[in-house]
């Protein structure tokens, strides 16, 4: 088969690495890529955004598949476009991508259907917004409807705040239409877990449960980003939970689109909150996380090809199971020097060539660029350092130690990635 990816972060650099492994796959694509992707696919600078573009150069490489990384095509109706020519393309139709697209669908999906969340109210009119938090207490959480690159949700710890951010959100509309309409949810006190499950309209097949670090600094200090790092599996879901989120968040969601007509296939991404041991939906994305992907692909030991391709047609109970490596995969993301506000870009990076053997490390790339035979930053998020190892202890040494083998100016890394879970 010929296989295109859609993206250019470490989440498709793990996809793509794990699919260039595939006996399956005889040609492997990506648009645009990145220095990493481009060992291991043919990477075309096209526009992501021109479906047409892209659907006459799926048929002139004769591509039989598509995996779609980002939420933007996904909810732009990329699937819906391809489908429409008949061309197999894995992620949800616009439909359901509107489950991470609009926080207003998938809140209201959630309370029609008994899906545990925060509870919550939905404003279009700030003035009515304003005089329904005068009666509330902090902390709370306000919350932008649509797309706003992760950055739509504020935890309010006092009302001057609040204000603002409404005022912001729903008057000065910093996101545009995306944060015209807002929900207003109770502050979830717990844990977070990333809890991701590949789905195929009927049925689904989780991943083991991971967990992202946010905030830029350890101790989750410093301004939100895309993801400093990531671990899976975590010590906090046991078996009667996973079987709980499985059952009562996943299936039931899938199940309700499925009532709505809607057919949801890809990847269903739980984001959860466990608080006092029950687990609570705090969003819902339509599309593998990132960083997650990078320390869940590197663990899987299946064929990622078929699940897949079972995904897009419907045949995901066909697949008995997916085989994991033992042990901890961990994932510790270095950043450009500016990251998340002004990532500088062009440094180049020194010591990747040292771990090409390695079959417990793997260095996924994000924002690189390849010139010749080096490697340049070029953007926020630079690299995933992705260790496999027999325990927490062993798996977070493992990766830090890869992390000091590499370097560029200005890089920035957590020190703590990991860490939760050898303290709980
Ligand atoms: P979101 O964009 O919805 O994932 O929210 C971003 C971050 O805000 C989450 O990763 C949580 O850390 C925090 N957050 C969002 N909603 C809640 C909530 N209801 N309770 C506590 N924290 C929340
Ligand atoms: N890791 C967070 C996300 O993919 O949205």
């Amino acid at each position: 088969m010929n296989v295109l990816i859609i993206g250019s972060g470490g989440r498709e650099h793990a996809l793509a690495w794990k699919l260039s492994q595939s006996k399956d796959v005889d040609r492997l694509f990506c648009v645009p890529g990145n220095g990493g992707i481009s060992d291991v696919a043919e990477c075309h600078d096209l526009n992501v955004s021109d479906t047409a573009g892209l659907i006459d150069f799926v048929r002139r490489m004769k591509i039989d598949l598509v995996v779609v990384g980002p939420e933007n095509p996904l909810a732009g109706g990329i699937v819906d476009a391809f489908e429409e020519k008949g061309i197999p393309i894995f992620g949800p139709v616009a439909r359901g991508a509107n489950i991470e697209a609009s926080k207003i669908f998938s809140k209201e999906l959630m309370k029609a259907s008994g899906v545990p969340t925060a509870p919550f109210q939905i404003f279009d009119d700030y003035s009515k917004a304003i005089a329904f938090i005068e009666k509330k207490e902090p902390p709370f959480v306000i919350k932008a409807d649509g797309l706003c690159a992760g950055k739509g949700a504020y935890v309010i710890r006092d009302m001057e705040e609040a204000k603002g951010v409404l005022h912001n959100l729903m008057v000065g509309e910093i996101y545009g239409s995306a944060g015209k309409r807002t929900v207003i949810e109770d502050f979830l006190p717990g844990i977070e877990a990333s809890y991701l499950a590949f789905a195929d309209g009927e049925t689904i097949l989780p991943m083991p449960a991971s967990q992202d670090h946010k905030p830029l600094l350890d101790n989750d200090l410093g301004p939100n980003t895309g993801g400093m790092g990531a671990y899976t599996p975590i010590p906090f879901i046991n078996d009667a939970m996973d079987r709980d989120i499985r059952e009562n968040i996943m299936l039931k969601t899938i199940a309700s689109m499925k009532e709505m007509g809607i057919p949801y296939k890809g990847v269903l991404y739980g984001g959860l909150m466990i608080s006092q041991g029950k687990p609570y939906v705090i969003e819902f994305n339509a599309r593998f996380g990132d960083p997650e992907t990078q320390p869940i692909i590197f663990k899987m030991e299946s064929d990622l090809l078929p699940v897949l391709v079972a995904s897009v047609e419907g045949k995901l109970k066909d697949i008995k199971e997916i085989k994991w490596r033992e042990g901890v995969s961990v994932c510790v993301v270095m950043a450009s020097g500016g990251y998340p506000e002004r990532p500088e870009k062009g440094k180049i990076i020194r010591g990747l060539d040292q771990f090409k053997s390695e079959k417990d490390i793997m260095v996924f790339h994000a924002g690189t660029r390849k010139a010749g035979n080096e490697y340049f930053t070029s953007g926020g998020r630079v690299l995933g350092v992705t260790a496999i190892g027999a325990d927490y202890e062993d798996a977070i040494r493992k990766a830090y130690d890869a992390v000091k083998k590499i370097s560029f100016e200005g890089m920035q890394y957590r020190k703590d990635i990991g860490r939760k879970a050898t303290i709980i």
